[in-house]
């Protein structure tokens, strides 16, 4: 493809994806409790804080699903069988997938599935290299939507997907069900899942992780603002925002808010919004999941846990899910 059709390609990508912000800020904001999608956070400022945060001391969800791999690799990688196609849903930059490429055998091919086209095509470009016999097929789209994925090579024996870091854990239980569910479509019968789960564990573990002692959580909570400011010209003062993460036992999740420290109008696209003082904007919610609840969850959506490797404290945990049969009445 030439360098033309690809940056019309990502012209109309930006747009469409500033369309959709714009829906969903005017959606959230004309709710009686404010609220925005977290998958807003990952501009490129945003991804680069997240990066950032995946390398605090308080954030262990990182450090901790990494520890189970490079332990347990040796049991994981077998799970696929040889010449599977390799599905990664919001792979980033990649850094998992290694680990992983370097012990399955003869992977068929490789497909990264992300919305940051830059980053994505860079580490398909590095992974095509690095992994020759490999074929890598990336495709730009938000996994949350619907995408094509493309066509495998002949040779490809299952579909696997692997979706780590707890991801997961960002969509409402009944989200997740869903979600889940269509990953068995993806897959079809004969495939897995690897996917990682932050589990549940002492509120206050959870609460140094999303209030890190430098602030760099509260700077990707709040870039959202900055992000809205400049796509959705909007007026955003930063400074009259506080980020607010906690955990909320009942539900089992930790939220992140920003709370207005005064009473504000604030002009987004077009449209005027009116802020109380201590009114919050629910930004984020990280699901939590017992090891029984998930085992459950995967069940209603239609996978059984093939096997489970936690860490030793039982923080995290990496599951191999194969689609169960369908119960026979
Ligand atoms: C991407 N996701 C699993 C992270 C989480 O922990 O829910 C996002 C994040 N939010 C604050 N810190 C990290």
């Amino acid at each position: 493809m030439n360098q033309t059709r690809i940056a019309e390609q990502e012209l109309g990508e930006v747009e469409l994806m500033r369309e959709n912000f714009r829906r969903d800020v005017l959606k959230g904001f004309s709710r009686p409790v404010k609220s925005l999608p977290c998958k807003y956070f990952y501009d490129q400022e945003g991804a680069r804080l997240f990066e950032m945060i995946c390398e605090l001391e308080e954030y262990y969800p990182t450090r901790t699903e990494v520890g189970i791999l490079r332990r347990k690799i040796k049991e994981i990688a077998p799970l696929p069988g040889p010449d599977c196609s390799l599905v990664e849903l919001g792979s980033g930059s990649c850094v998992k997938t290694r680990l992983l490429l370097d012990h399955l055998d003869r992977p068929a091919c490789y497909v990264p599935v992300d919305v940051a086209r830059t980053q994505l095509l860079e580490c398909s470009a590095n992974l095509a290299q690095d992994y020759a016999d490999m074929e890598v097929l990336p495709v730009c789209a938000d996994y949350t939507n619907h995408f094509e994925l493309p066509n495998f090579p002949p040779i490809s024996k299952r579909t696997v997907v692997f979706f780590p870091g707890s991801t997961i854990g960002n969509f409402e239980p009944d989200e997740a069900e869903r979600f889940l569910q269509r990953i068995v479509g993806l897959c079809g019968t004969e495939g897995g899942l690897l996917i990682g789960v932050d589990l549940k564990k002492d509120p206050r573990v959870l609460h140094a992780a999303y209030n890190d002692a430098r602030g760099v959580t509260a700077a990707f909570n709040l870039n959202v603002l900055t992000r809205a400011n400049r796509e959705l010209d909007a007026r955003f003062d930063l400074s009259q925002f506080q980020h607010q993460a906690f955990y909320n036992q009942t539900a089992g999740r930790v939220e992140m808010h920003l709370v207005s420290r005064r009473r504000q109008v604030i002009p987004v696209s077009g449209m005027k919004f009116f802020f109380a003082e201590g009114e919050s904007i629910i930004t984020e919610y990280s699901y939590k999941y017992g090891r029984d609840e998930f085992h459950q969850l995967a069940a209603r959506a239609g996978w059984a846990v093939r096997q489970c490797w936690t860490d030793e404290n039982d923080w995290f945990g990496v599951y191999y899910l194969v689609p169960h049969a369908p119960e026979s009445h």
